[in-house]
């Protein structure tokens, strides 16, 4: 497609909406052009401040060996070097990306680990059986730098929410925190709709998914949200149901 063919679709951002105006179907095939053609961007090397903070963000979930990571809009993997640096074994990784060169660069860099073209929206339970057969599902599933170009924040939460073991967890992240987001929001809302969730919205999302707030860092160039599934209503012996 040439670039003068694409048109964008309309989108109207105000602030706490949860989509942006139009349809879904051109909104991600924009998102996956733009991130296309910016691959060179992604792929040169981060600044080492920027890199000491993802760092912080994946070290803040605590994974180990057998942890099952989902990297949602892992991009060139930035994410993936983390992963393996904390001892997570590559079998155990998933990156998922829209955007077709975006993962041709990750898994230049990490061909071992395993990467899927998709919208995080359309991967359910059981996960596609092309898949890493070891992972039925998912104790960590990360948004790093990429929450604010959801489509619709709630439904990409709640997609997580289903990929996730009972004990999952689903971090938030952005190492130039909100600030940052909103400016390219202001700049490019085609690209990124949504900012990052303040405290209020952030317990929205998770009264409608079933979530909480483990741990909340939201700072103007630092965010890192952690959130748990909370036990599922739970049928005792004489049938009585039960929340933790
Ligand atoms: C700014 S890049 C961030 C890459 C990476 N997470 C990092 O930390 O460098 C955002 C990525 O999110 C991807 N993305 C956007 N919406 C997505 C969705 N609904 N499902 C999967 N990936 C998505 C884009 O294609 C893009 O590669």
């Amino acid at each position: 497609m040439r670039r003068t063919d694409f048109i964008l679709p309309k989108v109207v951002c105000r602030m706490g909406k949860s989509t942006p105006d139009g349809e879904k179907p051109p909104y991600i095939q924009t998102q996956r052009q733009y991130f296309d053609e910016r691959v060179d961007f992604f792929r040169a090397p981060v600044p080492a401040a920027i890199q000491a903070r993802t760092r912080r963000i994946v070290e803040s979930a605590g994974l180990r060996e057998k942890s099952r990571v989902l990297d949602v809009g892992t991009g060139v993997g930035v994410l993936v070097a983390h992963f393996l640096e904390f001892g997570v074994s590559q079998e155990n990784i998933v990156g998922l990306d829209l955007s077709q060169e975006m993962l041709r660069g990750a898994k230049s860099r990490f061909p071992d680990v395993f990467f899927c073209q998709s919208d995080i929206a359309d991967v359910g339970l059981p996960l596609p059986k092309e898949f890493p057969a070891n992972i039925e599902c998912f104790d960590v599933v990360f948004f790093n730098a990429c929450f604010g170009n959801m489509w619709n924040q709630q439904e990409a939460v709640m997609a997580a929410v289903r990929l996730l073991d009972a004990e999952g967890l689903i971090v938030i992240s952005h190492p130039l925190g909100a600030r940052f987001v909103d400016s390219l929001r202001r700049n490019e809302p085609h690209i990124v709709p949504h900012q990052l969730p303040e405290r209020e919205k952030l317990e929205a999302l998770c009264s409608e998914s079933n979530l909480a707030v483990v741990s909340a860092d939201i700072q103007d160039d630092f965010y890192l949200v952690i959130l748990r599934k909370k036990a599922e209503w739970l049928e005792t012996a004489n049938g009585t149901a039960h929340n933790e």
